[in-house]
């Protein structure tokens, strides 16, 4: 049977990852894969996370099963985190799930259950892997124009009318901050088009939420989830990966918001079935530690302080940049670094570019130019700008 097996194709951004690794060169720069990374180039654990850890360890006696879509303690933290407390007329379903990946891939299984013809309309760029998931449940990709290549702005006009094209039962994939890949975010007036869209077309937004606290405080960065959240359906794909640090716990939650109580009812009882096709129970050791942290006031504090400084950091990072490649370009073409959010930027460095940075300076860049400003650092901010402005000479 195996012999009947060729090799898959490994995603780029994995592929990236395991290529730095094996790269013996002293000074290579990882600029890849959505880590963040300190000063000294490490991804510390959140002190938050010890101390919740710590508790957990110390209270908890058994390791039984949660519940079939994980722990509703989980489930109520997060969603009040993103949305606020439930209100009346506000019917929330919700399931753990291993990790933001798995959140979209059960927010797609979840609508592909209600339309098997829906069409999922993906942004020109998104985080590659959108695409494999919705197609992997055999659904058809739709893209949207999202970003102007030459400027690396919005495209507004172009988005507007791309969406228009959606129908109802659509799912539009769309990111709650810190778009991966370009750190474009829309504005508050582009939010409030796109919501206005939708509510016309009676597409369902999936809005994938991976990078909260990156860009802007929690509360700020919420701002399109919860405007998209004033639609009447939609489904959330959280991420606590980047967030809480908890990569290799695979903390996420798939929220849906439904508009009656049957429905709300229809939508756990689909979830549940979906866990049991693929894993029967979520696992409940990260998302134990997220809810500790947002349901005990210290922790939380503390949370927000360490993500905080992650913030700063990243923005330092970006103005750097910024300020590196002015100088060296004589050009204030990167200067939109700053006005950007979060982990990632494009920059024009097309395949061949990216290539000669990884052969020649040990950089490593995501396709054809997303970098990770948390690579950027004090330390390595001057080599990155000199190799960046060799090849964009
Ligand atoms: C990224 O975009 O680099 C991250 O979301 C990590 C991943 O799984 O691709």
């Amino acid at each position: 049977m195996f012999e009947r097996l060729s090799t898959s194709e490994t995603d780029p951004i994995l592929a990236l990852m395991q290529a730095f690794q094996a790269d013996p060169r002293p000074n290579k720069v990882d600029l890849g894969i959505g880590v963040w990374r300190d000063a000294e180039g490490r991804t510390p654990v959140f002190q938050a996370v010890k101390t919740a850890e710590e508790r957990i360890w110390h209270s908890q006696d058994s390791k039984i099963y949660v519940g079939f879509r994980g722990d509703p303690g989980f489930h109520a933290a997060v969603s009040d985190l993103l949305l606020g407390p439930e209100g009346d007329g506000d019917w929330r379903a919700a399931s753990a799930t291993t990790g933001g990946t798995s959140a979209v891939q059960t927010a797609l299984a979840l609508a592909r259950t209600a339309r098997p013809d829906l069409r999922v309309w993906v942004p020109e760029e998104s985080w590659p892997n959108h695409w494999v998931l919705a197609r992997s449940l055999g659904l058809e990709t739709r893209n949207f124009t999202y970003i102007d290549p030459a400027t690396q702005e919005i495209e507004r006009a172009g988005l507007l009318r791309d969406l228009a094209g959606a129908r109802a039962g659509d799912v539009v994939l769309l990111h709650a901050c810190c778009h991966n890949p370009t750190g474009a975010d829309p504005d508050p007036e582009l939010q409030e088009e796109i919501v206005t869209s939708l509510a016309q077309s009676g597409a369902i937004p999936v809005v994938d939420c991976a990078y909260l606290g990156f860009g802007a405080a929690p509360e700020a960065d919420l701002a399109f989830l919860r405007r998209l959240s004033a639609l009447p359906e939609s489904i959330v794909a959280f991420s606590g990966s980047k967030s809480f640090g908890l990569y290799r716990e695979r903390v996420g939650l798939c929220l849906a918001l439904t508009e009656s109580a049957r429905a709300r009812d229809a939508v756990e009882s689909q979830l549940t079935r979906l866990n049991r096709e693929t894993y029967s129970f979520p696992p409940d050791h990260g998302a134990r530690v997220v809810t500790e942290i947002l349901t005990d006031p210290t922790l939380r504090a503390s949370w927000d302080t360490e993500l905080s400084a992650i913030r700063r950091a990243l923005i330092d990072n970006r103005a750097n940049l910024a300020a590196s490649l002015r100088a060296r370009l004589n050009s204030d073409a990167f200067d939109r670094l700053t006005r950007q959010n979060g982990m990632f930027a494009m920059l024009p460095l097309g395949t061949e570019r990216v290539a000669r940075l990884r052969a020649e300076h040990g950089l490593y860049i995501v396709g054809t130019g997303r970098i990770n400003l948390a690579g950027v650092t004090e330390a390595t901010c001057a080599p990155v700008a000199d190799a960046l402005a060799a090849v964009l000479r």
